[in-house]
């Protein structure tokens, strides 16, 4: 992956932060999308600073006009896109406002939409290159009051098939990974705001239903997502990883 050009959305933090600093670690040219400015900005810096490269692209991928523009200050080709930005919710289909459906819709699956089309161009003049998006266990399994998320990872898994699909000839390989739960300030902010006063009760009932006894750490994702976007991983393409400590294959 040395030099190759690498675009992942949401890095700021997370798992996504954990790519860029993998990606960049292993000398990449790394361009990260998000809205956090405070947080990009100190992301971009500190990577600086450790003699590496990751260069904080502020903007929303719900903007398309805003996203190709910004994909557009990329210089030369991209070869690999993470499509990982994601906002969750809680809730079944009774408590699930219009308005939280179409926030998480135009996220998670607009978003990734759009971050595809606009790359489309600076993948095939690159004669290829790997597309990764971040799916959810809860995609193929039905998880408790996850009514609209699973639907946008359902639909993020879908169009993983579709684009690897449709693109196979042009040598752009396309696949998602789907992690159970990981310990990110995405659970936290969950926790904090669905059950506060019982965080702590509930950080411990979620990392228990993983049969291996504990939540993934971004890292562990990070390392895969390089695995699969490497030459290392040339052969896979229209592939869904479960990465989840035993959570879909394991009986509890
Ligand atoms: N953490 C988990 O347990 C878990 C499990 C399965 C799948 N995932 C998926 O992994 C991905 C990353 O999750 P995380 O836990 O690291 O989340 P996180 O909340 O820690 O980070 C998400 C990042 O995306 C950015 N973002 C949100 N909306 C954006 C937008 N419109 N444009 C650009 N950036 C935007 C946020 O600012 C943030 O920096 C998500 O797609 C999530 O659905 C997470």
């Amino acid at each position: 992956m040395n030099s190759k050009t690498v675009l992942i959305t949401g890095g700021a933090s997370g798992i996504g932060l954990a790519m860029v600093k993998k990606f960049a670690a292993e000398g990449c040219q790394v361009y990260f999308i998000d809205t956090n400015h405070v947080e990009g900005t100190k992301v971009q810096a500190e990577i600086s600073e450790k003699g590496l490269q990751a260069t904080f692209l502020e903007g929303s991928i719900t903007d398309y006009s805003q996203l190709e523009n910004l994909i557009h200050s990329i210089p030369g080709k991209i070869d690999t896109l993470i499509n990982n930005a994601g906002v969750s919710h809680i809730g079944k289909v009774e408590n699930t406002s219009e308005e939280d459906f179409d926030r998480l819709f135009q996220v998670n699956v607009k978003g990734m939409f759009n971050c595809i089309k606009a790359c489309l161009p600076k993948l095939k003049e690159n004669g290829g290159g790997s597309i990764l998006n971040m799916c959810s266990v809860a995609a193929t399994i039905g998880i408790p009051d996850r009514f609209a998320y699973s639907m946008t990872k359902g639909a993020a898994l879908s169009m993983t098939l579709s684009v690897a699909r449709d693109y196979v000839a042009d040598g752009i390989r396309c696949n998602c990974l789907s992690p159970g739960r990981v310990h990110t300030p995405f659970v936290d902010g969950f926790l904090a705001k669905s059950y506060p006063g019982q965080e702590a009760e509930m950080f411990a009932k979620l990392a228990a239903s993983q049969p291996i006894g504990r939540m993934g750490t971004p890292e562990e994702i990070a390392e895969m997502a390089f695995f699969i976007s490497s030459d290392a991983g040339s052969f896979i393409t229209g592939s869904n990883f479960n990465i989840d400590g035993g959570f879909m294959g394991l009986k509890m």
